[in-house]
């Protein structure tokens, strides 16, 4: 399973890389990027872990408002399109090619200092095991520290009519793109007690849903390490 997600991940990322291009598209940067930034509020003194950070978008965006970044994705082509597409900002992002299922590897991506957030721009549902990336996300955050992710809403994206059953399904992103990616859906209960579980605790949530649509797509939440 993890294989072929990978391997949809590895097929599509020039696709992905081209049609997000320098700015992203209206997606990310008008449903995604404000809620997202309202809860991250990142500033110039923090050091932020980018999970599955695609082309650098949103790692370029806060670089450029002075953000020291670690960035990450398992895609080795994704990754090296991105130190590319963002190579103005090599002195303050520090991509990494890391698969987030993988506990050990993520801790090897602590620097001297811990992160002071963290943040994952619809990307969990794409993970196939998320357990790993939430206890090492927490290990890694400094007391008072934040993890921002957005991703498929829950209770209103799920397939085949089954909420509480977790499962893959497969899907487009972007119409076009050379393979269906596998997402794998989680319900709200799943994914916020596996937070609890870890030590977060819940500290903010949004729902966007496409322009004049009356049912969110997209949930935000905001998780924190207690001081
Ligand atoms: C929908 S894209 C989002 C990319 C970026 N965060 C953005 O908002 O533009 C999902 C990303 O998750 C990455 N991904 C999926 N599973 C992963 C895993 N196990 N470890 C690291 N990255 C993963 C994919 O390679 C892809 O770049």
């Amino acid at each position: 399973m993890h294989k072929e997600d990978l391997a949809a991940w590895e097929a599509n990322a020039t696709f992905w890389d081209d049609y997000m291009g320098d700015e992203s598209n209206f997606f990310h940067c008008d449903m995604v990027r404000p809620q997202t930034d309202n809860l991250l509020q990142p500033t110039a003194n923090d050091l932020v872990l980018d999970i599955a950070c695609g082309n650098g978008n949103y790692a370029a965006w806060l670089a450029a408002r002075g953000v020291q970044v670690v960035a990450f994705d398992y895609s080795p082509t994704m990754v090296a399109l991105a130190r590319k597409r963002r190579a103005a900002y090599t002195e303050q992002i520090n991509f990494q090619v890391c698969d987030a299922t993988d506990y050990d590897a993520l801790m090897s991506l602590r620097q001297a200092k811990p992160f002071t957030k963290a943040v994952a721009n619809m990307a969990i549902m794409d993970i196939s095991d998320i357990e790993p990336l939430f206890s090492a996300t927490y290990a890694m955050l400094a007391a008072g520290g934040s993890f921002v992710f957005s991703t498929h809403h829950a209770c209103f994206t799920y397939p085949n009519g089954n909420y509480f059953t977790s499962a893959m399904h497969k899907g487009v992103a972007v119409e076009g793109q050379p393979q269906l990616q596998c997402y794998y859906h989680r319900s709200l209960q799943e994914l916020l007690n596996l937070a609890f579980k870890v030590g977060f605790v819940l500290a903010g949530f949004h729902e966007i849903p496409f322009e004049h649509d009356a049912t969110p797509i997209i949930m935000i939440v905001k998780l924190t390490k207690a001081v």
